[in-house]
């Protein structure tokens, strides 16, 4: 059966992910900074505890994870940087948390779990972006957390450009406005509505989509 490796595994978008690939027979290595729950989760789940901005732990989980094959590498750890939101309001001790988090974290673990991918049959990078990021779609706000996921954009092009020799598939994701800690209660979309229709997407991904922002319905999104 194939691998995939998520990290931010233990609750949100993250768990779903961990449920959806365990439910459907794969082996999951489920990334989260605090990985105990996960052993409650049934299916083939090694959990991992994994801080995505401890970059020595991050390069210490991949050696550890040398000889696996990684089909699937889902970056979705992410925070939203609220606090930091609005002209007025700018932080810079939040702006720079959320860009370690959610553009520096995914680009380290995407070079460190590189080659893992590049061996695997499926070979794909997955990072949860956001609309948000889109600058064709930008209504304004939101600075610190529009900001860092426009630049984990513009690291995923790069990324599917540097690895496309390798056969990589590496691609942005939106998983809609979901229902999570994050999005709130108020969101348009379950769980449920999202992260199986991601798990679809990111099943049917052809070398073709390589380099694409894909919404979780399979559309597009303009950068
Ligand atoms: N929900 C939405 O509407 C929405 C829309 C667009 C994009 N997204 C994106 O989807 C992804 C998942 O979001 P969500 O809605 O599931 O949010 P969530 O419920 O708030 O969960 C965020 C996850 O990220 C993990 N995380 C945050 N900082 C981390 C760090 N430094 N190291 C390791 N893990 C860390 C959290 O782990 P802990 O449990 O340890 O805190 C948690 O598992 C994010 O990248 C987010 O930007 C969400």
């Amino acid at each position: 059966m194939p691998t995939v490796l998520i990290t931010g595994a233990a609750r949100g978008l993250g768990l779903d992910f961990v449920k959806q690939y365990a439910a459907k027979g794969w082996k999951v290595l489920a990334c989260a900074r605090q990985p105990d729950g996960l052993k409650a989760v049934k299916g083939d789940i090694q959990p991992h505890g994994l801080e995505v901005t401890d970059y020595a732990a991050v390069k210490a989980l991949a050696k550890a994870l040398s000889t696996e094959a990684i089909d699937v590498l889902i970056c979705n750890a992410g925070i939203s940087g609220r606090e930091a939101g609005d002209l007025g309001s700018i932080d810079p001790a939040v702006w720079r948390e959320t860009f370690e988090v959610n553009a520096l974290a995914p680009l380290m673990m995407a070079e460190a779990f590189v080659e893992h991918v590049a061996r695997s049959q499926q070979k794909k990078m997955i990072a949860i972006s956001s609309r948000l990021g889109s600058i064709t779609h930008n209504d304004g706000a939101r600075y610190a957390y529009r900001a860092s996921k426009t630049a984990l954009n513009m690291e995923w092009q790069s990324l599917s450009k540097d690895t496309a020799g390798k056969g990589l598939i590496s691609v942005v994701l939106h998983p809609g406005w979901v229902q999570t800690d994050m999005g709130g209660k108020a969101a348009t979309l379950t769980i449920d509505q999202s992260v199986p229709a991601m798990v679809k997407v990111i099943d049917g991904l052809k070398p073709a989509d390589n380099g694409r922002f894909i919404n979780y319905d399979g559309t597009a999104i303009p950068w």
